[in-house]
């Protein structure tokens, strides 16, 4: 098991779409599942299911319906996004909207070449938020293993053809969470960026500033 930190996990923790195609060994497989149910949910009520596809027929099921999932998002949900972003393509927005489209085109184009796709599916849960603990904590443990993952819901355009290729019973109230593709990097891992903290926090009342300014990432990666 890696000796990482868990600041280097939380910092480093990206969207990791570029992988091999290299088989993710039964142990660490087990590592990452056994570390995602240790999260909280909503009573301890655990109602949730994780589904790991690594049979290659299924993931090439899964493929064309994850392409046509993306296409319709850059047409739809990210419509605005995308039109301002060809509009001002010189833009910080634009150029980092740019670099997620590229990104999550690549996971659309190699979808089936993922080792392992891993499911999240919840019960009884309104509030929707009781599995993504979970589903955070398998990347981080992810990470620490040096597999590479990325949170993906857009098949939820699709979803009634996702349920059935998967088998999954569509009389028992089970919702789809997310779906995470894994494997290991072609890339190296970075910090993750984001706006700073005194952006989008505030104290005691909305709008009040957070006392606190945070120009600089406070865990730096080691040179
Ligand atoms: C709820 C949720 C749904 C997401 N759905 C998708 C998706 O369907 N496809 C995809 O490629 N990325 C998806 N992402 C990944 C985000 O695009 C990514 O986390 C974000 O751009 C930050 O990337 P970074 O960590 O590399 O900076 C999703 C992330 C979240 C939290």
């Amino acid at each position: 098991m890696s000796e990482m930190t868990i600041h280097e996990a939380l910092y480093t923790t990206r969207a990791m779409r570029r992988v091999k195609k290299d088989p993710i060994p039964e142990d660490v497989q087990a590592r990452i599942l056994d570390a995602a149910i240790r999260a909280p949910s909503g009573g301890n009520s655990q109602n949730w299911r994780f589904l790991l596809v690594d049979d290659p027929e299924i993931r090439g099921k899964l493929a064309p319906i994850y392409k046509g999932c993306i296409d319709m998002l850059w047409k739809t949900i990210y419509a605005d996004r995308v039109a301002s972003m060809m509009a001002k393509p010189d833009d910080p927005e634009s150029i980092e909207m740019a670099k997620v489209q590229k990104s999550a085109n690549w996971m659309a184009n190699h979808f089936a070449d993922y080792p392992i796709l891993l499911f999240g599916f919840a019960q009884g849960d309104p509030s929707g938020g009781s599995i993504f603990p979970a589903i955070w904590s398998a990347m981080l443990a992810a990470r620490a293993e040096g597999v590479g993952s990325t949170i993906t819901s857009v098949m939820l355009f699709q979803m009634e053809e996702v349920l059935k290729i998967l088998g999954v019973p569509a009389d028992e109230g089970w919702v789809f969470a997310a779906c995470v593709p894994m494997g290991y990097p072609t890339g190296r891992w970075g910090l993750a960026r984001r706006r700073p903290v005194h952006d989008v926090a505030f104290r005691n009342q909305w709008g009040q500033s957070l006392g606190l300014e945070i120009p600089e990432p406070l865990w730096k990666q080691k040179t």
